[in-house]
């Protein structure tokens, strides 16, 4: 399918990952992407995979005025922008007394900022460039399953992602009637390397990797391809009419 002819987007946390995944599944359906990471040598990497000519730069997306100057560097390439996906993300593994300052700063500034960054930037741009278009421009923030459920040790990731769920659905009604849909996809545990690395520091990788995979209701981890094709029907007219919501793809995690 390439229901994204001649679109144009801009993927955050795209050297890795869900990320990258979403980058080339957009390029696939016929976008132009610009790969965003705050490694630039990982964007260039995904960009060099694209299956349309794309750009990549580096962003620190917790930084507004890197932010702006991402969504800046799109219009001057392109001249306008149809999409943005609020992707980057970082995570610490903690409960709230065990968690210090710094790491809720850090996590709450690029999970949490880092999406505001991107609304504040981002909506304008695509606003005028879907101006008196027949169709609507597209935000996807990437929020997790651990905005509905409690999970173990992830006290401030999950006030950054629940955090990341309530902005979307308050841009959504601000910004319904511009032409400009914003929603959010819940992923639960899916197999990138951040979950690699998660499991590669436990003392028994293995065991800890069977783990992650028996708390799964369908038996496995969910693939970032999987997300990428939520991200690619988000930014597809096929979801004209999907405003506001926080989709699940967790392989039935939080239906438990
Ligand atoms: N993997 C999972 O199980 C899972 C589950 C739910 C939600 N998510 C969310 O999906 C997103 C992607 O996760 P992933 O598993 O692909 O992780 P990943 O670590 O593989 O990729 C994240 C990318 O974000 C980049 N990044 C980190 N900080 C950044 C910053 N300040 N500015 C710009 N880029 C930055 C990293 O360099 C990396 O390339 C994150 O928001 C994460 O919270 C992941």
């Amino acid at each position: 399918m390439r229901r994204l002819e001649g679109r144009r987007a801009i993927v955050t946390g795209a050297g890795s990952g869900i990320g990258r995944a979403i980058a080339l599944r957009f390029a696939e359906e016929g976008a132009r992407v610009l790969v965003a990471d705050l490694n630039a040598d990982a964007a260039e990497e995904s960009r060099a995979l694209l299956a349309t000519p794309g750009l990549s730069r580096a962003v620190d997306v917790s930084r507004g005025n890197e932010v702006q100057a991402l969504i800046q560097a799109a219009l001057d390439a392109w001249g306008g922008l149809e999409t943005l996906v609020n992707n980057a993300g970082i995570g610490v593994a903690a409960t709230a007394p065990d968690t210090g300052e710094d790491d809720w700063d850090r996590v709450l500034n690029v999970n949490l900022k880092g999406t505001f960054f991107g609304l504040k930037y981002g909506i304008p741009a695509i606003r005028r460039t879907v101006q008196g278009q027949p169709y609507s421009g597209s935000v996807i923030n990437m929020s997790s399953a651990v905005a509905l459920v409690g999970v173990p040790n992830r006290a401030a990731y999950s006030a950054s992602k629940g955090g990341v769920l309530a902005l979307t659905r308050a841009a959504a009604i601000d910004h319904v009637s511009e032409g400009v849909r914003v929603n959010a996809i819940l992923p639960g545990t899916v197999d990138t390397p951040w979950v690699q690395n998660i499991t590669a520091s436990q003392a028994d990788p293995e065991g800890a990797r069977a783990a992650m995979t028996a708390r799964q209701p369908h038996g496995r981890l969910v693939t970032a391809q999987e997300i990428a094709a939520m991200a690619a029907y988000l930014a597809s007219d096929e979801s004209a009419s999907v405003i506001g919501a926080g989709l699940v793809v967790d392989g039935g995690f939080t239906a438990r």
